[in-house]
């Protein structure tokens, strides 16, 4: 891969001043080129959904494996619609609800959709985002947008344009640097092709929500060895992974100073996701990041990955982190944390 320049747009929230930064970008999608851009969720790597050739410089970028299929990024319902074979009555439900928001959809795939973006599943991802820059880069693009999380593949994912900037400057064209993602976990992926609906990957939406509104939805039960052919490619065991090794204990206040403490033997220098009031041990060695309190999940999710990266940019050869439990948006902290928390398959 020849290095390109990526260029850096920062946008004020102004219009004047972003309108034609943001048609900017809608040119270069338009063109085949890589733009990343900011959701409610996280950054996300977009290219025209509809160009199997634009499509394959997201999977370079990244170097993402081509069996894990992309999301596609669409206005609205009627956009939906054009890329799905029928949009079952569950979708203008769930849509009333939870659209434009962190909810993504699997459902049979239409003709138009290529096959590189669904890695030859007859299924598509599907999700309406939320966040006005997203909205406004769709509309300026006037196509469809394929878009994984704008990081290499299998670390944390980008909650702002440095983090973007840090695993992709020199393969992509455009950041559109928006500031920090209001949610910073990614989207609840709930595959509707099953029955009952069958939840990939928890995310911004909690699947209680979900329940309340449509009824059970199946979870998947065990994640499947890296390789192999998986329900759902965000499945995989380690993902969202710093460098260095992500240590979690019980997410009580004792528990955690110990395993701080017994780190310290192994490693000259930790980091500590540390929610507010609890206690570290005295030592230069213990470097913390004050998360947020503990129980406050919307910004304990919002401040996640950023903390991780964060820790990870200052040089700690550990992180340590209380885990939190399995419920509500908790269960997709967990679900990240453990991800993070897998040793590398050799
Ligand atoms: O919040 C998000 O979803 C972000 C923003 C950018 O929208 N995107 C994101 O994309 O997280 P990515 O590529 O990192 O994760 C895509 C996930 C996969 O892990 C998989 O679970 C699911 O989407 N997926 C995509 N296509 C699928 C398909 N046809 N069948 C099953 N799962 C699919
Ligand atoms: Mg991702």
């Amino acid at each position: 891969m020849t290095p390109i320049e990526t260029v850096r747009l920062r946008l004020t929230g102004n219009p004047d001043h972003d309108a034609p930064l943001i048609e900017q970008a809608g040119a270069v999608v338009r063109a085949g080129g890589l733009v990343a851009f900011p959701t409610e969720t996280v950054y996300g790597l977009g290219a025209d959904a509809l160009n199997p050739n634009a499509v394959q410089r997201i999977f370079e970028a990244k170097e993402r494996p081509s069996w894990d299929p992309l999301i596609v990024h669409v206005l609205d319902l009627e956009g939906m619609r054009r890329l799905v074979r029928e949009l079952p009555p569950t979708v203008e439900v769930l849509a009333q609800r939870f659209m434009p928001g962190p909810l993504t959809l699997v459902l049979p795939k239409a003709e138009c959709v290529p096959d590189i973006v669904t890695a030859g599943r007859p299924t598509v991802a599907v999700r309406i985002p939320a966040h006005p820059v997203a909205q406004a880069l769709l509309r300026a693009s006037g196509t469809p947008i394929a878009a994984p999380s704008a990081n290499r593949f299998g670390r944390p994912s980008p909650t702002n344009a440095e983090h973007v900037m840090a695993d992709l400057a020199g393969r992509i064209e455009l950041v559109l640097d928006a500031g920090p993602t209001p949610v910073g976990v990614e989207s609840t992926v709930l595959d509707l092709t099953t029955q009952p609906p069958t939840l990939l990957r928890p995310g911004g939406v909690p699947r209680e929500e979900i329940e309340r509104l449509i009824g059970r939805v199946r979870l998947l039960k065990e994640t499947v060895p890296e390789g192999q052919p998986l329900p759902s490619p965000g499945t995989s065991p380690r993902h969202y992974a710093p460098s260095v090794p992500v240590l979690l204990c019980p997410p009580e206040p004792r528990a955690f100073y110990n395993m701080v403490l017994h780190t310290l033997n192994q490693y000259a220098l930790i980091g500590a996701m540390t929610p507010n009031g609890w206690q570290l041990p005295e030592s230069e060695r213990v470097l913390p990041y004050e998360w947020g309190d503990w129980g406050d999940w919307q910004t304990l999710a919002k401040r996640l990955f950023e903390g991780i990266r964060w820790l990870e940019a200052q040089g700690v050869q550990a992180i340590v982190c209380p885990l939190p439990p399995a419920k509500g948006l908790a269960l997709t902290l967990r679900d990240r944390l453990q991800r993070a928390a897998k040793p590398p398959t050799p």
